[in-house]
């Protein structure tokens, strides 16, 4: 099958554009903090080993246990919460940090809708053959399968195809021979519906990262940044904050999403051309609109 049908693109790393979206991420920092200490482990073995050796005399027991480790990193939560983005970005940033070069990819859901159901482990297979292949020698190579779920639904689902659960069984000898890269390759699987993915491949998770809707803080932090030029007093930012917030929106907040495309655009329509954007047109907005729904568990 021809590369174009399985992936929306080849990203090479690292790449200007990323660094900037990861500047305008709130939480970033903390968020990559720890996904980079645990993903260095498998990346740098040799760093790992000379650790352990400097500060313990030996090699311990638990770094041979690293090296048993699976390279994938699940994304879950909400809609609108950043786990595409996240991915893209940590990506970027990972390459950077280890002074490396790299290719990002991302593994196409919309074939569902394409009549390929039954193609789905060969779909599985083509994608990692081609991330073996990206992982050149000192290359560094990512797989994204976003909205995972619609490839890797637990087995135990009653009405499961035969083709589905031979693509989740491919998936999951697939992310075995991950390690056999030795650290050159990292998969990111991004869910909306974590308790549907098949347990085995959670369970293989070097790390599962939650992603949930804007607090108030972060709200506001976020709304600070994208309004950086706007004439607010606290008082007024704090009143988006608020009429933004779970509690006067039937418990469900705005998630980042919400906040960046489609409030903050909504008041500058009701304000360009003529106008400078301000409180009134950003209350207006929020007036205008509710929170997207949240995913149905
Ligand atoms: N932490 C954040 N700070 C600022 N903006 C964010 C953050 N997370 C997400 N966004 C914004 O929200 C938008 C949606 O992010 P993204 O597409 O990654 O969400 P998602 O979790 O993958 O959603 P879905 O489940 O619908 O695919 C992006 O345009 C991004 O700019
Ligand atoms: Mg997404």
């Amino acid at each position: 099958m021809a590369d174009s049908t399985i992936f929306d693109s080849t990203i090479e790393l690292p790449m200007a554009e990323l660094k900037q979206r990861a500047a305008s991420l709130i939480g970033f920092e903390r968020r990559f903090a720890r996904v980079f200490a645990n993903l260095k482990q498998l990346l740098a073995p040799d760093e790992l080993k000379a650790w352990s050796t400097i500060h313990h005399g030996k090699l311990l027991p638990a770094i041979a246990s690293l090296a048993d480790r699976y390279p994938l990193v699940i994304l879950a939560g909400d809609a609108g919460t950043g786990k595409t983005v996240s991915a893209e970005v940590i990506a970027d940033r990972m390459v950077r940090e280890m002074k490396k070069e790299g290719f990002f990819i991302k593994l196409s859901t919309r074939v569902r809708g394409e009549g390929l159901h039954g193609q789905m482990a060969q779909l599985v297979n083509d994608a990692f053959a081609q991330l073996k292949k990206l992982a050149g020698k000192d290359k560094l190579a990512f797989l994204l399968i976003d909205e995972a779920d619609a490839i890797a639904t637990s087995r135990a689902t009653a009405q499961m195809h035969q083709e589905e659960k031979a693509a989740v069984n491919t998936l999951i000898q697939k992310i075995d021979e991950t390690r056999e890269l030795k650290g050159r390759t990292v998969v990111f699987m991004s869910t909306n519906r974590l308790h549907f993915l098949d347990e085995a491949i959670v369970r293989r998770a070097a790390i599962v990262m939650q992603f949930d809707r804007p607090d108030e803080l972060e709200r506001q932090e976020l709304l600070e940044k994208e309004l950086d030029g706007v004439s607010l007093t606290p008082k007024e930012l704090a009143e988006l904050v608020a009429l933004t917030g779970p509690e006067v929106n039937t418990g469900i907040g705005y998630s980042f999403s919400d906040l960046r495309l489609r409030l903050v655009p909504e008041a500058i329509a009701l304000a360009y051309p003529d106008k400078p954007l301000t409180f009134a047109a950003l209350k207006e907005a929020v007036g205008n609109m509710q929170p997207s729904p949240p995913i149905q568990a």
